[in-house]
Protein backbone atom coordinates (compact mmCIF):
# COMPACT_ATOMS: atom_id res chain seq x y z
CA UNK A 1 0.00 0.00 0.00
CA UNK A 2 1.47 3.49 -1.12
CA UNK A 3 1.98 6.04 1.42
CA UNK A 4 0.68 9.54 1.68
CA UNK A 5 2.14 12.60 3.37
CA UNK A 6 -0.68 15.27 3.93
CA UNK A 7 0.85 18.46 4.98
CA UNK A 8 -2.00 20.96 6.09
CA UNK A 9 -4.58 18.33 6.71
CA UNK A 10 -6.37 19.88 9.60
CA UNK A 11 -6.62 23.59 7.39
CA UNK A 12 -9.77 24.06 4.70
CA UNK A 13 -8.20 22.50 1.55
CA UNK A 14 -6.58 19.51 3.46
CA UNK A 15 -10.13 18.54 5.19
CA UNK A 16 -11.37 18.26 1.84
CA UNK A 17 -8.72 16.16 0.16
CA UNK A 18 -9.70 13.50 2.78
CA UNK A 19 -13.18 14.29 2.02
CA UNK A 20 -12.36 13.23 -1.53
CA UNK A 21 -10.50 10.51 -1.32
CA UNK A 22 -12.62 8.95 1.34
CA UNK A 23 -15.82 9.23 -0.76
CA UNK A 24 -13.31 8.34 -4.27
CA UNK A 25 -13.95 4.64 -5.33
CA UNK A 26 -11.07 5.20 -8.37
CA UNK A 27 -8.41 6.62 -5.50
CA UNK A 28 -5.62 4.03 -4.97
CA UNK A 29 -5.39 2.40 -1.95
CA UNK A 30 -3.72 4.44 0.44
CA UNK A 31 -2.57 5.18 3.93
CA UNK A 32 -2.57 8.95 4.35
CA UNK A 33 -0.80 10.68 7.42
CA UNK A 34 -2.05 13.76 8.31
CA UNK A 35 0.70 16.60 9.13
CA UNK A 36 0.88 20.38 10.28
CA UNK A 37 2.19 22.59 12.81
CA UNK A 38 2.24 23.26 16.57
CA UNK A 39 -1.42 24.74 16.18
CA UNK A 40 -3.55 21.59 14.93
CA UNK A 41 -0.91 18.42 16.27
CA UNK A 42 -3.04 15.74 17.50
CA UNK A 43 -6.47 17.14 16.10
CA UNK A 44 -8.18 13.73 15.00
CA UNK A 45 -9.12 13.88 10.83
CA UNK A 46 -11.58 11.07 9.72
CA UNK A 47 -9.67 9.05 7.10
CA UNK A 48 -10.89 6.05 5.73
CA UNK A 49 -12.96 4.88 9.09
CA UNK A 50 -10.08 5.58 11.18
CA UNK A 51 -9.78 8.86 13.41
CA UNK A 52 -5.56 9.96 13.32
CA UNK A 53 -3.91 12.08 15.01
CA UNK A 54 -1.89 15.49 13.21
CA UNK A 55 1.49 15.00 13.08
CA UNK A 56 3.97 17.74 13.54
CA UNK A 57 5.42 18.10 10.34
CA UNK A 58 9.34 18.17 12.11
CA UNK A 59 8.69 15.07 13.32
CA UNK A 60 8.47 13.54 9.71
CA UNK A 61 10.76 11.64 7.79
CA UNK A 62 9.99 12.59 4.01
CA UNK A 63 11.98 9.47 2.66
CA UNK A 64 9.26 7.06 4.26
CA UNK A 65 6.81 8.33 2.12
CA UNK A 66 5.77 7.81 -1.46
CA UNK A 67 4.20 10.99 -2.22
CA UNK A 68 3.19 14.35 -0.32
CA UNK A 69 0.68 16.78 -1.03
CA UNK A 70 1.21 19.83 0.22
CA UNK A 71 -1.59 21.84 1.18
CA UNK A 72 -0.41 23.60 3.97
CA UNK A 73 0.30 27.77 2.14
CA UNK A 74 3.40 29.16 -0.07
CA UNK A 75 5.50 29.58 3.44
CA UNK A 76 5.53 26.08 4.34
CA UNK A 77 5.85 25.14 0.64
CA UNK A 78 8.96 27.07 0.69
CA UNK A 79 9.87 25.84 3.52
CA UNK A 80 9.14 22.06 3.83
CA UNK A 81 8.92 20.72 0.06
CA UNK A 82 12.74 20.90 -0.72
CA UNK A 83 12.59 18.63 1.82
CA UNK A 84 10.51 16.44 0.77
CA UNK A 85 11.83 15.98 -2.66
CA UNK A 86 15.97 15.62 -1.80
CA UNK A 87 14.54 12.71 0.72
CA UNK A 88 12.69 11.14 -2.66
CA UNK A 89 9.48 12.09 -2.03
CA UNK A 90 7.39 13.62 -5.08
CA UNK A 91 4.94 16.58 -4.45
CA UNK A 92 1.84 17.89 -5.42
CA UNK A 93 1.56 21.33 -4.10
CA UNK A 94 -1.39 23.68 -3.64
CA UNK A 95 0.19 26.49 -2.76
CA UNK A 96 1.18 29.55 -5.50
CA UNK A 97 4.70 29.44 -4.80
CA UNK A 98 6.11 26.63 -7.58
CA UNK A 99 3.39 27.39 -9.78
CA UNK A 100 5.59 29.79 -12.07
CA UNK A 101 8.45 27.70 -11.29
CA UNK A 102 9.46 26.73 -15.82
CA UNK A 103 10.37 23.18 -14.38
CA UNK A 104 7.43 22.61 -12.32
CA UNK A 105 4.21 21.39 -14.23
CA UNK A 106 1.04 23.62 -13.92
CA UNK A 107 -2.00 20.91 -13.92
CA UNK A 108 -5.24 21.89 -14.27
CA UNK A 109 -6.67 18.32 -14.76
CA UNK A 110 -9.58 18.78 -16.74
CA UNK A 111 -7.45 20.52 -19.17
CA UNK A 112 -3.38 19.05 -18.63
CA UNK A 113 -3.10 15.74 -16.95
CA UNK A 114 -1.11 14.54 -19.56
CA UNK A 115 1.34 16.76 -17.94
CA UNK A 116 1.92 15.19 -14.97
CA UNK A 117 4.74 13.63 -16.73
CA UNK A 118 6.92 15.92 -16.47
CA UNK A 119 7.12 15.92 -12.27
CA UNK A 120 10.28 14.06 -12.92
CA UNK A 121 12.33 17.41 -13.83
CA UNK A 122 11.36 19.22 -10.22
CA UNK A 123 9.42 15.96 -8.28
CA UNK A 124 7.33 19.18 -7.70
CA UNK A 125 3.26 19.60 -9.76
CA UNK A 126 1.84 22.38 -8.53
CA UNK A 127 -2.00 22.53 -9.22
CA UNK A 128 -3.48 26.12 -9.85
CA UNK A 129 -5.15 28.88 -8.24
CA UNK A 130 -8.96 28.51 -7.17
CA UNK A 131 -9.67 30.80 -10.55
CA UNK A 132 -7.38 29.76 -12.89
CA UNK A 133 -8.60 26.35 -12.72
CA UNK A 134 -12.12 26.59 -13.04
CA UNK A 135 -11.68 29.40 -16.03
CA UNK A 136 -9.35 27.57 -17.77
CA UNK A 137 -11.24 24.33 -17.74
CA UNK A 138 -14.01 26.70 -19.30
CA UNK A 139 -11.96 28.47 -21.75
CA UNK A 140 -9.84 25.25 -22.63
CA UNK A 141 -13.14 23.95 -24.87
CA UNK A 142 -13.93 27.04 -26.43
CA UNK A 143 -10.09 28.30 -27.23
CA UNK A 144 -10.44 24.87 -29.36
CA UNK A 145 -13.45 25.91 -31.47
CA UNK A 146 -12.21 29.74 -31.78
CA UNK A 147 -9.02 30.93 -31.05
CA UNK A 148 -9.23 33.47 -28.34
CA UNK A 149 -7.93 36.81 -28.10
CA UNK A 150 -8.79 38.61 -24.85
CA UNK A 151 -10.65 37.53 -21.86
CA UNK A 152 -11.74 40.44 -19.20
CA UNK A 153 -12.22 38.55 -15.72
CA UNK A 154 -14.18 40.23 -12.65
CA UNK A 155 -14.48 37.90 -9.50
CA UNK A 156 -16.57 37.05 -6.73
CA UNK A 157 -14.47 35.13 -4.18
CA UNK A 158 -15.97 33.55 -1.13
CA UNK A 159 -13.85 33.90 2.16
CA UNK A 160 -13.05 29.87 2.52
CA UNK A 161 -10.53 30.88 -0.66
CA UNK A 162 -8.01 32.84 2.52
CA UNK A 163 -8.04 29.91 4.70
CA UNK A 164 -10.13 28.47 7.74
CA UNK A 165 -9.05 31.94 9.70
CA UNK A 166 -11.04 33.65 6.93
CA UNK A 167 -14.49 31.81 7.40
CA UNK A 168 -14.06 31.95 11.14
CA UNK A 169 -13.81 36.28 10.91
CA UNK A 170 -17.24 36.27 8.72
CA UNK A 171 -18.83 34.15 10.99
CA UNK A 172 -18.12 36.04 13.99
CA UNK A 173 -18.15 39.51 12.48
CA UNK A 174 -21.78 38.42 11.21
CA UNK A 175 -22.78 37.17 14.48
CA UNK A 176 -20.99 40.36 16.46
CA UNK A 177 -23.16 42.63 13.85
CA UNK A 178 -26.38 40.68 15.06
CA UNK A 179 -25.96 40.99 18.48
CA UNK A 180 -23.56 44.24 18.90
CA UNK A 181 -20.68 42.63 20.60
CA UNK A 182 -17.25 44.10 19.64
CA UNK A 183 -15.29 41.96 17.51
CA UNK A 184 -11.48 42.85 16.32
CA UNK A 185 -10.50 41.99 12.56
CA UNK A 186 -7.45 39.60 11.87
CA UNK A 187 -7.67 38.67 8.30
CA UNK A 188 -9.17 41.05 5.97
CA UNK A 189 -8.56 44.61 6.13
CA UNK A 190 -12.00 46.07 6.55
CA UNK A 191 -14.74 44.20 7.86
CA UNK A 192 -16.10 41.67 5.27
CA UNK A 193 -19.63 40.97 6.97
CA UNK A 194 -22.22 42.79 4.71
CA UNK A 195 -19.49 44.02 2.86
CA UNK A 196 -17.24 43.61 -0.65
CA UNK A 197 -13.89 43.73 -0.48
CA UNK A 198 -12.26 44.93 -3.93
CA UNK A 199 -8.84 43.90 -3.28
CA UNK A 200 -7.14 40.14 -2.32
CA UNK A 201 -3.34 40.33 -1.26
CA UNK A 202 -0.67 42.83 -1.98
CA UNK A 203 -0.84 45.39 -4.66
CA UNK A 204 2.32 45.47 -7.33
CA UNK A 205 3.95 48.59 -8.73
CA UNK A 206 1.12 48.63 -11.31
CA UNK A 207 -1.88 48.42 -9.38
CA UNK A 208 -2.53 44.95 -9.88
CA UNK A 209 -2.96 42.86 -6.67
CA UNK A 210 -0.80 39.50 -6.06
CA UNK A 211 -3.91 37.50 -6.88
CA UNK A 212 -5.08 39.16 -10.00
CA UNK A 213 -1.54 38.50 -11.25
CA UNK A 214 -1.52 34.89 -10.24
CA UNK A 215 -4.77 34.10 -11.99
CA UNK A 216 -3.71 36.04 -15.40
CA UNK A 217 -0.14 33.99 -15.36
CA UNK A 218 -1.47 31.32 -14.42
CA UNK A 219 -3.93 30.56 -17.34
CA UNK A 220 -1.72 31.74 -19.47
CA UNK A 221 1.15 29.10 -18.20
CA UNK A 222 -1.27 26.16 -18.98
CA UNK A 223 -4.07 27.50 -22.23
CA UNK A 224 -1.68 29.84 -24.24
CA UNK A 225 0.96 32.24 -23.57
CA UNK A 226 -1.22 34.86 -26.12
CA UNK A 227 -4.28 35.12 -24.53
CA UNK A 228 -4.51 38.77 -23.65
CA UNK A 229 -6.08 38.92 -19.77
CA UNK A 230 -7.67 41.61 -17.43
CA UNK A 231 -8.56 40.47 -14.24
CA UNK A 232 -9.87 42.51 -11.00
CA UNK A 233 -10.47 40.16 -7.85
CA UNK A 234 -13.29 40.95 -5.90
CA UNK A 235 -14.28 39.34 -1.91
CA UNK A 236 -17.60 38.80 -0.95
CA UNK A 237 -19.09 37.98 2.24
CA UNK A 238 -19.87 34.07 1.21
CA UNK A 239 -18.68 30.99 2.20
CA UNK A 240 -17.86 28.70 -0.24
CA UNK A 241 -18.10 29.04 -4.07
CA UNK A 242 -16.47 31.75 -6.52
CA UNK A 243 -18.54 33.28 -8.99
CA UNK A 244 -16.61 35.09 -12.16
CA UNK A 245 -18.19 37.13 -14.75
CA UNK A 246 -16.07 36.49 -18.22
CA UNK A 247 -15.67 38.43 -20.89
CA UNK A 248 -14.14 36.61 -24.35
CA UNK A 249 -13.10 38.32 -27.16
CA UNK A 250 -12.68 35.53 -29.77
CA UNK A 251 -10.29 35.99 -33.28
CA UNK A 252 -13.45 34.66 -35.34
CA UNK A 253 -16.88 34.57 -35.08
CA UNK A 254 -18.61 32.49 -33.00
CA UNK A 255 -22.13 31.75 -31.83
CA UNK A 256 -23.59 31.32 -27.88
CA UNK A 257 -25.41 28.13 -29.15
CA UNK A 258 -21.63 26.83 -30.82
CA UNK A 259 -19.73 27.75 -27.56
CA UNK A 260 -22.92 26.16 -25.28
CA UNK A 261 -22.42 22.69 -27.61
CA UNK A 262 -18.49 22.80 -27.03
CA UNK A 263 -18.82 23.55 -23.19
CA UNK A 264 -21.48 20.65 -23.04
CA UNK A 265 -18.67 18.02 -24.56
CA UNK A 266 -16.83 18.57 -20.98
CA UNK A 267 -17.80 16.52 -18.34
CA UNK A 268 -15.87 19.08 -15.76
CA UNK A 269 -18.74 22.14 -17.04
CA UNK A 270 -22.43 22.07 -16.45
CA UNK A 271 -24.24 24.81 -19.04
CA UNK A 272 -27.61 25.57 -18.49
CA UNK A 273 -29.54 26.96 -21.48
CA UNK A 274 -32.58 28.94 -19.55
CA UNK A 275 -31.65 32.44 -20.05
CA UNK A 276 -34.12 33.22 -16.87
CA UNK A 277 -32.14 31.09 -15.01
CA UNK A 278 -28.46 31.49 -13.73
CA UNK A 279 -25.94 28.74 -10.89
CA UNK A 280 -25.07 30.99 -7.55
CA UNK A 281 -22.15 30.27 -5.05
CA UNK A 282 -24.41 28.28 -3.23
CA UNK A 283 -25.56 25.77 -6.20
CA UNK A 284 -22.04 24.93 -6.65
CA UNK A 285 -21.30 24.26 -3.59
CA UNK A 286 -20.24 21.09 -2.44
CA UNK A 287 -19.97 20.11 -6.83
CA UNK A 288 -17.39 19.15 -8.23
CA UNK A 289 -18.51 20.51 -11.97
CA UNK A 290 -17.93 24.31 -13.39
CA UNK A 291 -21.43 25.77 -13.68
CA UNK A 292 -21.95 28.24 -16.76
CA UNK A 293 -24.84 30.40 -17.08
CA UNK A 294 -26.14 33.46 -18.47
CA UNK A 295 -23.86 32.69 -21.95
CA UNK A 296 -24.68 35.45 -24.52
CA UNK A 297 -22.92 37.61 -27.32
CA UNK A 298 -21.08 40.96 -25.78
CA UNK A 299 -22.43 43.54 -28.01
CA UNK A 300 -19.61 46.08 -27.30
CA UNK A 301 -16.90 43.62 -29.55
CA UNK A 302 -17.07 42.03 -32.75
CA UNK A 303 -16.48 38.52 -31.59
CA UNK A 304 -16.94 38.35 -28.03
CA UNK A 305 -19.25 36.25 -25.87
CA UNK A 306 -20.35 37.06 -21.58
CA UNK A 307 -20.83 34.54 -19.15
CA UNK A 308 -20.89 33.64 -15.25
CA UNK A 309 -19.24 30.70 -13.67
CA UNK A 310 -19.87 29.32 -10.68
CA UNK A 311 -17.55 27.08 -8.73
CA UNK A 312 -16.57 25.15 -5.08
CA UNK A 313 -13.08 26.92 -4.61
CA UNK A 314 -12.31 24.56 -2.17
CA UNK A 315 -12.75 21.69 -4.68
CA UNK A 316 -12.31 22.46 -8.46
CA UNK A 317 -8.69 24.67 -8.34
CA UNK A 318 -8.13 23.53 -4.32
CA UNK A 319 -8.84 19.81 -3.28
CA UNK A 320 -10.57 17.95 -6.39
CA UNK A 321 -7.39 19.07 -8.57
CA UNK A 322 -4.80 17.89 -6.02
CA UNK A 323 -6.48 15.07 -5.77
CA UNK A 324 -6.74 14.48 -9.29
CA UNK A 325 -3.55 15.00 -10.19
CA UNK A 326 -2.29 12.60 -7.08
CA UNK A 327 -4.43 9.98 -8.67
CA UNK A 328 -2.94 9.89 -11.75
CA UNK A 329 0.32 10.12 -10.29
CA UNK A 330 -0.08 6.37 -8.09
CA UNK A 331 -1.88 5.06 -10.75
CA UNK A 332 0.52 5.69 -13.71
CA UNK A 333 3.95 6.65 -12.86
CA UNK A 334 4.90 5.62 -8.64
N1 LIG B 1 -8.93 27.73 -0.08
C1 LIG B 1 -8.89 27.73 -1.40
O1 LIG B 1 -9.89 27.99 -2.10
C2 LIG B 1 -7.62 27.36 -2.11
C3 LIG B 1 -7.65 27.16 -3.46
C4 LIG B 1 -6.49 26.82 -4.14
C5 LIG B 1 -5.33 26.69 -3.44
N2 LIG B 1 -5.31 26.92 -2.11
C6 LIG B 1 -4.05 26.79 -1.43
O2 LIG B 1 -4.09 25.66 -0.57
C7 LIG B 1 -3.27 25.90 0.56
C8 LIG B 1 -4.09 25.68 1.82
O3 LIG B 1 -5.15 26.61 1.85
P1 LIG B 1 -6.32 26.51 2.92
O4 LIG B 1 -7.40 27.37 2.43
O5 LIG B 1 -6.61 25.10 3.25
O6 LIG B 1 -5.62 27.19 4.21
P2 LIG B 1 -5.95 26.96 5.76
O7 LIG B 1 -7.37 26.62 5.96
O8 LIG B 1 -5.42 28.17 6.44
O9 LIG B 1 -5.08 25.70 6.17
C9 LIG B 1 -3.68 25.70 6.11
C10 LIG B 1 -3.15 24.42 6.73
O10 LIG B 1 -1.75 24.40 6.55
C11 LIG B 1 -1.13 24.03 7.76
N3 LIG B 1 0.18 24.70 7.89
C12 LIG B 1 0.47 26.00 7.76
N4 LIG B 1 1.78 26.22 7.94
C13 LIG B 1 2.33 25.01 8.20
C14 LIG B 1 3.65 24.57 8.47
N5 LIG B 1 4.68 25.43 8.51
N6 LIG B 1 3.84 23.27 8.70
C15 LIG B 1 2.81 22.39 8.66
N7 LIG B 1 1.54 22.74 8.40
C16 LIG B 1 1.31 24.05 8.17
C17 LIG B 1 -2.05 24.53 8.83
O11 LIG B 1 -1.86 23.73 9.96
P3 LIG B 1 -1.99 24.34 11.42
O12 LIG B 1 -3.44 24.63 11.61
O13 LIG B 1 -1.44 23.26 12.26
O14 LIG B 1 -1.15 25.60 11.43
C18 LIG B 1 -3.42 24.30 8.21
O15 LIG B 1 -3.88 23.00 8.48
C19 LIG B 1 -2.73 27.31 0.38
O16 LIG B 1 -1.48 27.25 -0.25
C20 LIG B 1 -3.72 27.97 -0.54
O17 LIG B 1 -3.15 29.01 -1.29
C21 LIG B 1 -6.43 27.24 -1.42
Amino acid sequence: MKKIALVGAAGNVGRKIVEIINERDSFPDVSITPIGSMRSQGEKIHIKGHDLAVVHIDTIDFSHYDLAIFAAGSKAAQDYVPKATQAGCPVVDCSSFYRMDPKVPLVVPPVNLKDVERYTEKKIISSANCIASPITTVLAPLHQIAPIDRVVLSTYQSVSGAGKDAMNELMHQTKAFYTTMPYQRKVFPKDIAFNVLPMIDVVHPNGNTGEETKIALEIKKVLDRNISIAVQSVRVPVFISHCVSVFVEFSGAITPDQAKDALRLSPHVTVIDDMKNYYSALDAAGEDQVFVSRLRYDPSVENGLIFWTASDNLRRGAALDAVEIAEHLLTKYL
